[in-house]
């Protein structure tokens, strides 16, 4: 069995971070994201082959995961000629399928058993299975209305708040039958939320949903980004393989000056170098060789590798790219986002 990972988007809301790092491998606890989602798709024995969709920045995915030897899964590449939307996507990758695909956006984060999906998808001989989770604010997704035997009534992508009527959204991940992927026009831009689904539904025919209510995130936006890390350090989504997970993590390779606070649960990574009189506050995340100067404080921020923090500056729930500098005495906070190198110069205010 295969599955298509939907990876092709610009990450706008992500910007300036993605100006340089697609969405797909933005890291996180210096990870890059697809780790994650590799990670779960390896639960499944069935799943032998992943197909990259990808459209923004191939290059730099494919460089990473080369055919995915190093990460205990085929993977292979479809590279759109210009972005195809989601069903688009899905009809180009998937021209060679015969047998059920998975499908999974290339930025969500869960826990969910797949193999029960895709059981579930067999038992009730749908054409789509769709994974559900609910939200208290639906205006962001897909609003998915269902029928008490399961099926799906209703998909209604990025309802207006006066066309909410239940808090079930569609998490993003798929199981599909790839002969009906011939009904999605060929070389145009089309959705699957908001063409291919609703004509399932309009044709009557077997379109199933599971609701999951376990652990589930969409990480396209600095908060939600912000808030996986909280997250994985709070053991709400206890990823495998990182550290951090449940308690935080210090990398035994960082230099840390014996008069640094560190409070927990903070993450900080190989080669950071923590200097003396410095605050790391609870969920910090320090990423590999930053540098944190005397007294500098460090609040709930997330720095991706090579930062300086200068001496007595202050950074605050704010996300910082690669080689960012903040001079002495300077402030940076309240979700700022800073691109790859900024400088923000000695004693000025973000
Ligand atoms: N290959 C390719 N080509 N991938 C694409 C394209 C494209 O043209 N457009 C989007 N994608 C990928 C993105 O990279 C992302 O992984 C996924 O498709 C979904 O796109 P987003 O832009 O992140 O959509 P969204 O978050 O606004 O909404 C989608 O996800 C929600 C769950 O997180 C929809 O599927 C909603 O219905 C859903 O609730
Ligand atoms: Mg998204």
């Amino acid at each position: 069995m295969k599955a298509i990972l939907l990876a092709g988007g610009k990450g706008t809301r992500l910007r300036p971070l993605t100006i340089h790092t697609p969405k797909p491998i933005v890291p996180i606890f210096g990870r890059p994201f697809l780790d994650y989602q590799i990670d779960l798709l390896k639960q499944v024995p069935e799943i032998d082959e992943v197909i990259l969709s990808l459209n923004y920045q191939p290059r730099r995915i494919e460089e990473l995961y080369g055919d995915g030897s190093e990460h205990g899964l085929k993977i292979r590449y479809v590279v759109e000629p210009s972005p195809l939307g989601t069903a688009g996507a899905v009809r180009y990758a998937g021209e060679s399928l015969h047998e059920s695909v998975v499908v999974f956006n290339g930025d969500v984060l869960t826990q969910v058993d797949l193999a029960a999906v895709i059981r579930l998808h067999r038992e009730r001989r749908a054409l789509a299975t769709i994974i559900l989770t609910p939200v208290e604010n639906p205006t962001a997704y897909g609003l998915v209305e269902t029928e008490p035997d399961g099926r799906v009534r209703r998909f209604l992508e990025k309802p207006s708040p006066d066309e909410i009527t239940c808090d079930t959204i569609n998490a993003g991940i798929y199981v599909l039958e790839p002969h009906t992927f011939d009904r999605i026009p060929k070389d145009t831009a089309w959705s699957i939320e908001r063409s291919f689904f609703p004509s399932l539904i309009e044709r009557g025919e077997p379109f199933v949903a599971h609701v999951y209510r376990g652990y589930w995130i969409d990480i396209g936006t600095p908060d939600k980004y912000l808030q996986v890390h909280r997250d994985v350090l709070d053991g709400r989504f206890l990823a495998p393989n990182t550290p951090a997970a449940g308690r935080g993590w210090i990398s035994p390779d960082a230099r840390l000056d014996p008069d640094a606070r560190i409070d927990s649960p903070s993450f900080i990574d190989d080669g950071a170098v923590i200097k003396s009189g410095t605050h790391i506050a609870p969920y910090s995340v320090i990423g590999r060789h930053c540098h944190i100067e005397e007294r500098a404080v460090v609040d709930g921020a997330i720095l991706w590798p090579n930062c300086r923090i200068g001496p007595e500056a202050s950074v605050t729930r704010a996300i910082l790219g690669r080689h960012c500098h903040v001079g002495r005495h300077a402030t940076v906070r309240g979700g700022v986002v800073l691109g790859d190198k900024s400088a923000v110069t000695d004693y000025s205010r973000v």
